[in-house]
């Protein structure tokens, strides 16, 4: 294991924004991780754990160690006709996993298909796209106790998952580092979900009628990359804010001023508006303020065209909440991890 002393995070996070880092080091293992818990830069410093990088927002230099999450590995436990139980380490891409998962004819995670970050990340905050959670897929994973050192296992009902939440993210936030993850996936037969509209539109234009796996991934893709920018080309990270959810009261009234605002019900009388649309009825799609912007194809997708300074990225996005507030009466809330 190795400190190093002022490094550049540019190649660590996928809006390509210039950041240092006073620490750095990067963990391949448990034992790694927790011989660097117990060093003098991780107890008397701030501490910044690294997946991928792909849902964070940097604004400026990071005064303390930052871990970067590399732990390796996939690894089958159980397998028989109907599924697989794998271990996966927190530092595997994601996308690449996906890809060996329909190799393998594995299913579950076809409609997650190249999603952008790590297997680490990805119960965080329970990452889901067309209509497909992870939860759906989770058995259980091994964390680290920043305090103690020890290694915890949280099943399913421990995460607590919820819409791109976690109980990582809220009630034992910043305590564990997720260190392993281990899925339960169809093997043979598998339960296919094309409720999403784009995925059966996608499907049909393949000219597919009894699509496999492979070509729901296919598909996805597709829809992605028209839509998504990719950010090795373009900085970005995904989804800048999460999709709202309001009183089916409140949506009513609006719908009655915005007659084409869209809403999916929820339980409990509520109603998701996708924000991306909120953001776009504020005129902001596709504009570009030097270096940054919001994207042109995804109103939801903020993006560093080369140059950009994350501290104004981060004004944008305050520049947006406000727009949406004044004329929905809508807050919006990040959905990346924005470092201040
Ligand atoms: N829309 C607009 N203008 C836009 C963008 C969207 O009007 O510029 C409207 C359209 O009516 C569209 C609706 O919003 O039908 C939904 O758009 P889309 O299908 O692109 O999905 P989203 O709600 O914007 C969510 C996730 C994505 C995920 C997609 C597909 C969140 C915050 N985002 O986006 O996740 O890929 O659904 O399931 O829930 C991510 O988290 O980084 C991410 C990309």
């Amino acid at each position: 294991m190795q400190i190093e002393k002022n490094i550049s995070l540019k190649p660590y996070n996928t809006f390509g924004l210039e950041a240092k880092a006073r620490y750095f080091t990067e963990a391949q293992s448990i034992e790694d991780l927790q011989a660097i818990l117990k060093t003098s830069e991780a107890q008397d410093n701030e501490v910044l754990l690294l997946g991928g990088g792909s849902n964070i927002l940097l604004t400026k230099d990071f005064d303390g160690l930052v871990i970067k999450i590399d732990i390796k590995g996939i690894e089958l436990q159980h397998e028989n006709n109907e599924e697989v139980v794998v271990k996966v380490g927190a530092g595997e891409n994601w996308h690449e996993f996906v890809l060996e998962a329909i190799k393998n004819n594995w299913g579950g995670v076809e409609n997650l298909s190249l999603i952008p970050g790590t297997m680490g990340a990805a119960p965080m905050q329970n990452i889901g796209a067309y209509g497909v959670e992870i939860k759906e897929v989770f058995d259980y994973l091994l964390a680290v106790n920043r305090k103690t050192g020890k290694v915890e296992k949280f099943n399913n009902t421990d995460c607590q998952f919820g819409y791109r939440e976690s109980i990582f993210k809220n009630v034992v936030k910043g305590e564990y580092i997720i260190a392993e993850v281990v899925l339960r996936l169809s093997n043979n037969e598998h339960k296919l979900n094309t409720s999403y509209g784009a995925i059966a539109d996608t499907l049909k234009e393949m000219g597919i009628d009894k699509p496999t796996i492979k070509d729901i991934s296919d598909a996805v893709i597709k829809i992605r990359q028209s839509k998504l920018p990719d950010p090795k080309k373009i900085g970005n990270s995904g989804s800048f804010f999460k999709n709202p959810t309001i009183d089916k009261i409140d949506y009513e009234g609006l719908k009655a001023e915005f007659s084409d605002i869209p809403g999916y019900e929820l339980p409990e009388d509520k109603i998701k508006v996708p924000a991306g649309w909120l953001i776009e009825q504020c005129g902001w799609k596709g504009k570009k303020i030097g270096d940054i912007g919001v994207h042109d194809k995804q109103a939801l997708v903020l993006v560093n065209h080369g140059g950009g300074k994350g501290e104004d990225i981060w004004d944008l996005a305050q520049e947006i909440q406000k727009s949406v507030a004044e004329k929905f009466g809508i807050s919006l809330n990040p959905e990346v991890n924005v470092i201040r």
